[in-house]
Formats: structure tokens, sequence, C-alpha cells
């Protein structure tokens, strides 16, 4: 059986040993609450659901899963949800897996769905008894710029009793319909050899939230996941086989790194900060044909989604992210960018509308200045990871 490896089997094993379950690894304690909406069935013959949004304007949704087998598992029934005669829909899946040094995955399943707008659907897994258990999402609303959507925004989750409070505080408030993550899911190479089975944790533990509604994800470093001596060379290979994204909708160089969305009033553009973004590489290409499309009588929010700061005041990475503002900023500026959210720094940050368009290195104007068209940047990487928090707001070392 290809599949998941003994050491896999004993995590998954962990996870269904129960609800309110505790576990100590490492000095982190892992909590799995159980939710009110899993009240189907224990079943936990798949795993690690989530959802994003499936193409550009919303009416597609991708569904995630991972089985340890790969019969009977390829499909994804869904119905409207309290339609007195409901009928039901099939979805197939792409199914993928990856090797990851003495780790193999589970079969990963992607199956994309095309429905109306502002509708809730029930969704099931797998084919007849493989999973009695019904998940729901609801469908954004018809794109347009008087459209109220309320997203929640997260940053460096990883797998940590605060990480766990974090998403129990999300979950508490009803209001948030889809999430913007900017990045750091696992932290699964924070443990030897980049140990995968921690993503084999972190799907589940995800999943009260993400298997519900969207999470639109930008990947962070954790996700690259690069080990050139154990031949791991392909960057964002655990990543980009289990979270697939809509790039395809594009007739560009988007790729599952950096691509756009527009969802109620909003148009979201997810960049990667740890891919080439130098002058004619294919990510600036595509940023710089993409402002052109956005029309902001349709969508007056234009929020981008990156990893690190480009305004950061911490000693944590500081000026990590001067380069890539200086290849983009002035195109924030003159497309008028609402705000751009940012990870890495584990904290809280907000600036006023700033920019630094006018230094050029040479004429000593350095200090970053007021202007109405600059961006807000926030700063949202305190999800709770296992790194801790990044609190040195002191600038000695600096002088
Ligand atoms: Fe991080």
């Amino acid at each position: 059986m290809k599949g998941f490896n003994e050491s896999n089997n004993e995590r998954l094993g962990m996870l269904r040993k129960g609800e309110n379950d505790c576990h100590e690894h490492e000095k982190v304690t892992v909590c799995l609450s159980s939710s009110p909406k899993e009240e189907e069935n224990n079943s936990k013959s798949q795993e690690s659901v989530h959802i994003t949004q499936g193409d550009h304007a919303g009416q597609s949704v991708i569904v995630s899963w991972v089985t340890p087998l790969e019969s009977k598992s390829k499909f994804e029934t869904y119905w409207k949800a309290g339609a007195k005669h409901h009928h039901k829909h099939k979805a197939h899946a792409k199914i993928t897996s990856y090797k990851y040094y003495n780790y193999i995955s589970g079969y990963i399943h992607h199956a994309t769905i095309k429905r109306q707008y502002n509708v809730t659907y029930i969704y099931q897994l797998g084919e007849h008894n493989s999973s009695r258990r019904l998940i729901s999402f609801t469908t954004p609303p018809k794109v347009g710029p008087d459209v109220p959507y309320t997203f929640g925004i997260i940053g460096d989750l990883g797998q940590t009793f605060d990480s766990n409070q974090i998403l129990e505080h999300y979950l508490s408030n009803p209001k948030g319909q889809a999430m913007l993550f900017v990045g750091d899911l696992s932290y699964a190479d924070h443990y030897p050899l980049h140990d995968n089975g921690r993503w084999d944790i972190f799907g589940p533990y995800i999943e009260n939230s993400a298997a519900y509604q969207p999470w639109i994800i930008a990947a962070g470093n954790h996700e690259l996941d690069f080990i050139p001596e154990i031949d791991e060379n392909i960057p964002f290979k655990p990543y980009m086989h289990r979270f697939h994204v809509p790039f395809k909708a594009f007739k560009s160089t988007s790729s599952p790194l950096w691509y756009s969305i527009k969802r109620a009033s909003a148009y979201i553009i997810v960049l990667s900060s740890y891919s080439a973004y130098g002058k004619y590489t294919p990510q600036y290409s595509w940023l710089e044909q993409e402002f052109p499309k956005v029309n902001r009588a349709e969508t007056p929010w234009l929020i981008v989604l990156l990893y690190f700061p480009w305004y950061n005041s911490n000693y944590y990475h500081y000026m990590e992210g001067e380069s890539m503002k200086v290849m983009f900023e002035s195109w924030f500026v003159q497309n008028k960018v609402d705000m751009v959210f940012a990870g890495h720094v584990h904290s809280y940050e907000r600036s006023e509308r700033v920019s630094n368009v006018k230094y050029n290195i040479t004429n000593g104007m350095s200090t970053p200045t007021e202007d109405p068209s600059a961006p807000i940047y926030i700063t949202i990487g305190d999800g709770g990871n296992i790194e801790g928090i990044a609190d040195r707001l002191d600038f000695s070392f600096n002088m």
C-alpha cells in the first residue's frame, strides 16, 4: 500500500484519540478541541480538509483533503443546503502525493467545484460510506462595489497552545467569512529533517475553520522546505502539493505562489516574498500587468498579502523587506493600494499611510513621509507559533 508511513499512522492514531486531546511534543503542547460543527461523526477517514477560492471571481471553490488510501475516495459530493429536493452533484478530485526525504505523504485530493454566488452548500468527501461527515461552506456574494464582507487575518500560526487560542478566538467570532493568511502555516521545518508528519497534524488542526470557509494563503519562509543536504531541492514542495490556489485562472505568468482573486468588494493580490521579484522576473511581469486589471468601480478595496513586512520597526527581521519595497512600492502608491498585510515578525504593527518612493540613495531623503496615496501596512505575525513573540522594539542595535 502506498500511503502514510508508520510514524504518520501513529500520528493519525493520536489525532483519532478523542476530543479535547492534548499531547506534549518537544515542549509544545498540541491541543485539538472538537468543534460543535463536528457533530456529524468522528470518522477521520478523511483528513486535513480545507477549502480556498477556486477562480478569480469567486464562483468556484477548491476542496482539498488527504486520505491514507487512494481507492474509492476520489469524489466529493455536494448539494444546496436547505433545498427540499436537493440534487447531489459530484466533483472529481485530482490526486497528488509526494516524498520528502524518508516521508511519504498520503493521497492529497483537490476537487474544484463551480456553483452559484451566495449559496450555502453541504459537502461530503469520498464515496458511499467512506465518510458520513457533512461539512458546509457559503459561496461569496457576487463581486460589486457595495458588497459588505468580513475577512479574518492570521499570520505565522504554527500548532502550539497559543496557536490554538488564536484559532479558537477566530472561531468564536461568527463575523469572519474568509481567512486571509499571510504565511507560515505548520512550522514542520522547525523539526528534524523538516518532519512532514507535522503537516498531517496541522491539517486537522485548522479544519474547524479551513474546511468551512476559504483560506486565501500567501507562502512564508516556513513553507520553503529547502534542504539541499538531503536532496530536497524543490522550494515549497510540501506546501504546493497540499495547498492549491486558482492561479490557472490567468493566461499570464501567475504561479501557485503569486495570484489574485476578487471577493465581494475586494481585489486581493497575493505575492511571494521568497520568489524572484527583480525586473523581468515572472512575478515582476505578472504584477506589472495585474494592476491595470483592477477596476476600482467594481472592487474599491485593493488589498495585498505578502510575507515579510516592508515597514517594520521591530528588531526582528529589520529591513528584510527593503529590496521588495524598492521594486514595488511605487506601483503600490500609483495604484492606491489600501492595505498591505504581512507576517514574519511575530508581533503586531500598523503604519500610517507613508511612502519612501522619493528615496533614490543619492538624495538623502531616506525617511518615509506621509503620503495619502500610500497603503496602510499591517504586520500580523503574532499567530502563536513555536518561535515565540517578537518583543524587541529597542533601536539601539541600529545606532
Ligand atoms: Fe514566522
